[in-house]
């Protein structure tokens, strides 16, 4: 039987919606307020969840206070009070949406994560909208 355990984190950052590609009407039209050419904020809160076995040495499926650290040092260090376009390699071509930093975020623990673990990560840009991917 597989258990998941989720461990919650969140960060500031500001970014900006904008494809290089577009016309500044195109990008106004589909990106709206996210399109603003000085940046804005968002808290984004993230729900980060491993389904494994219980090891029955350990009663546990992951060490939560690992996870908890892998989270603080690969994504919060990383994207924490940044400005996703301009301080982060990830986001620099890539467009800083909510669905491609949950991307980025879920490749990121993936490598850190021993594959027999599922990995399935939720990111909330705002508290009513969020994004998920994995399993
Ligand atoms: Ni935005």
């Amino acid at each position: 039987m597989k258990v998941s355990v989720t461990r919650r984190a969140h960060f500031n950052a500001a970014h900006r919606l904008h494809n290089p590609k577009w016309s500044d009407e195109k990008n106004k039209a589909v990106f709206g307020l996210c399109n603003n050419p000085n940046y804005h904020g968002h808290n984004y809160e993230m729900e980060v969840r491993v389904t494994g076995e219980i090891d029955p040495e350990t009663g546990m499926v992951v060490d939560l206070g690992w996870l908890a650290q892998v989270i603080k040092h690969e994504i919060e260090a990383r994207f924490d009070h940044k400005n996703l376009n301009v301080d982060t390699e990830e986001f620099r071509e890539l467009i800083p949406s909510a669905e491609n930093i949950c991307l980025v975020i879920w490749r990121i623990l993936r490598e850190h994560l021993p594959e027999t673990y599922d990995l399935h990560v939720r990111l909330y840009e705002t508290p009513r909208n969020f994004v998920e991917i994995g399993n």
